[in-house]
Formats: C-alpha cells, structure tokens, sequence
C-alpha cells in the first residue's frame, strides 16, 4: 500500500492519511471526490481532494480549508458533516461519511418528475438545511440538485460549500471573477451585487422546477442566452402549467425566483409557510420581469450548464447583455 503524495497516486488501495482509496466518485469544480476506507472504525468515507491545478494557490486552499470549517460549524441531520481536514505532500483534502446513495442530480436524470407529495419532503429538508446555515451565518451559493446527496433511507442531505460565504461579507477574493452554476444562479450573483440567504432561494426555486419538472427553469443552449435569461426573462407560467405544475407549485417557484430579492421570500420561515399551503396558494398574478442585465459584460468560459463555473473573468472582456 503506498503513501499518496500527488493526484495521481490516488488510486485504489493508497493510502491517504489513514484511510485507504476505494475508488474515484466524481470530479467536480474544486475538486475530486473519493471512496475510501477506513480501518480504525472500519467504516466507508467520502474524501474530498483539493484540484491539483488549484493546490499552489494559497487563495484556493484558503477556501478549500474555509468550506470544511464552514460545514464544522453546522451540526445538522440535513447537511453532510466532517470527519478531518488533513494534507499530505501536495494533496489537501476532507473527510466525511460516505452516502450510499444517490444525489438529487441523478433523480433528475432518471427523467421523472418528483410529485408533489416528494417536492414537500425535499423542499421542506433543503429549507431545514438551508435555515439551519442562515441562522449560523453562512449562505451556500451553489445550490443545485447534484449538491444534495440522498441516503438509502430517503434523507436528504446539503454538500459541496466550496462557494459558501459568511452572510455580511460581501467582496469576494477576486471580483474579476465570478463563480456559480448558471442553470441555478440568481441574478444578485451573476452580476455580483449583494448576496444573502434570499439568493439560495432564488437557487432552490431553480432547483425544485428541474426536479418536479425534469426541465430547467430557463432551457437555453448556451450559457449565455442561460445567464440573460436569469437577468431579464420572466418565469416560464405556460410552460410549467403544461409540465404539470399546480397553480400553487407555480405561484411558489414564481416568488422564489424573483428578479429583485426583494420580491423574494426573504426568509426560510416566510417559505415554510408558503409550502406548508402549496396546494391551496391561488394562481400566480403574473408580472412582467424587470430585466436586470445593467450593460453587465459577461464572458462564459465554460459553456456547461449545470456545472460549477467561473461565469466570467473581468468585466472589460467581451460585450454581452447589450
Ligand atoms: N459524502 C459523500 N458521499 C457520497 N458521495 C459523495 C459525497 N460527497 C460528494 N459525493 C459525490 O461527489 C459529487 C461531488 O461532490 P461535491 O462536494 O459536490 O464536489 P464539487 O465541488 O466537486 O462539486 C457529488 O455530487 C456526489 O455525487
Ligand atoms: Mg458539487
């Protein structure tokens, strides 16, 4: 069994710290996720492994270490906790239980649409998960359906606080850069004004229309036509009423995924409360979306929608939104 110094060590059967490497899950923006063992406690774990290229940036590996003090902090049964923070030559990396299971991405991929009954379940533990790092101080910013992890018992479960900030801090590392996941990004976030727990709302409204309707709130090609959508297209009323969406589902995902967050439920309470009366909320008085584009530019540098970004590197780039 040999010592994992480097990435590509990282095979079955090295060891990392004293755990031992399964197999590679998945690679995501910051990092890769693995399967591993370990024997002390003789139990499974998931390994969260700090990208190599992102690994000699002190910046990055201050966040990495950021978003496992960030989950420390949060003893939830909602949200995914940690076992260790370690580092071994160039590899940083976290330790949590293993989920055996599925992610709510992989619902979505199965192609058929959560019914009400399931909406409530999961809307109502992303809430509970949700309110619980509010009330701790932390937003998440990346929330998405592959960022819930589903146990075999049906619970669900909040991950992946790479982007996490502490509410009130408002500058980022680096504002050249913009970090997020279009299909889900709301639009405080894509132009980089002042984010709060009103954002992850706009983000879980997103999220639960994939679910319950296996689309996306805006179905666009490109990530471009995706982020303008966000900006200035109103919600899609027609579309979800056709997808099968009840007056009360629409009117729900309607407030949440206001333009401005001050149209927005601007607390989990004010939402628990609207989904506690989902079925009985009337149809949505429609109004026409207030387009918040501002002459942004905006230069995608990936062009996959669903998965984590960076949006765009300086604003001088390339015109877009004009
Ligand atoms: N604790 C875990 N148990 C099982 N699978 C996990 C666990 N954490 C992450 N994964 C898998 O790895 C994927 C990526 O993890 P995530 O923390 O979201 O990293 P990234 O920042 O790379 O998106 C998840 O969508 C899930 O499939
Ligand atoms: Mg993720």
């Amino acid at each position: 069994m040999s010592l994992a110094v480097s990435l590509e060590d990282l095979v079955p059967n090295a060891r990392l710290g004293h755990y031992t490497i399964v197999e590679h899950l998945a690679e995501g923006g910051m990092g890769h996720v693995f399967r591993a063992f370990e024997p002390s406690l003789s139990r499974e774990v998931a390994i969260k492994v700090l990208k190599a290229e992102l690994a000699d940036d002190p910046d990055k590996i201050g966040s990495f270490d950021l978003e496992a003090q960030n989950i420390a902090a949060l003893r939830h049964s909602n949200i995914v906790p940690i076992y260790f923070v370690g580092h071994q030559g160039d590899l940083h990396y976290f330790v949590m239980p293993f989920i055996t299971g599925s992610t709510l991405d992989d619902w979505v991929e199965s192609g058929v649409p959560m019914s009400a009954e399931q909406g409530i379940m999961v809307l109502g533990q992303a809430i509970s998960a949700l309110d619980w790092a509010y009330k701790h101080g932390i937003i998440h910013l990346d929330i998405k359906p592959s960022n819930f992890l589903v146990d075999d018992s049906g619970i669900i479960l909040l991950t992946d606080f790479g982007l996490a900030r502490t509410l009130g801090q408002t500058l980022l590392d680096n504002p050249d850069e913009c970090y997020g996941t279009p299909a889900y990004m709301c639009p405080e976030q894509i132009l980089q004004q002042h984010t709060d727990q009103r954002s992850d709302i706009y983000s879980l409204g997103a999220t639960m229309y994939h679910l319950m309707t296996c689309r996306f709130l805006y179905d666009r090609e490109t990530v471009t036509e995706l982020v303008q959508a966000h900006l200035e297209q109103g919600f899609p009323y027609a579309d979800a009423a056709a997808l099968g969406l009840s007056p009360g589902w629409i009117n729900l995902f309607d407030r949440m995924t206001q333009k401005s967050p001050a149209d927005r439920f601007q607390n989990y309470d004010e939402l628990s409360a609207a989904l506690a009366n989902v079925e009985r909320l009337g149809p949505v008085r429609k109004k026409e979306a207030v387009a918040l584009s501002e002459g942004k530019t905006v230069v995608p540098t990936e062009v996959c929608r669903h998965q984590g970004i960076c949006l765009w590197v300086a604003e001088s780039q390339v015109q877009f939104l004009g």
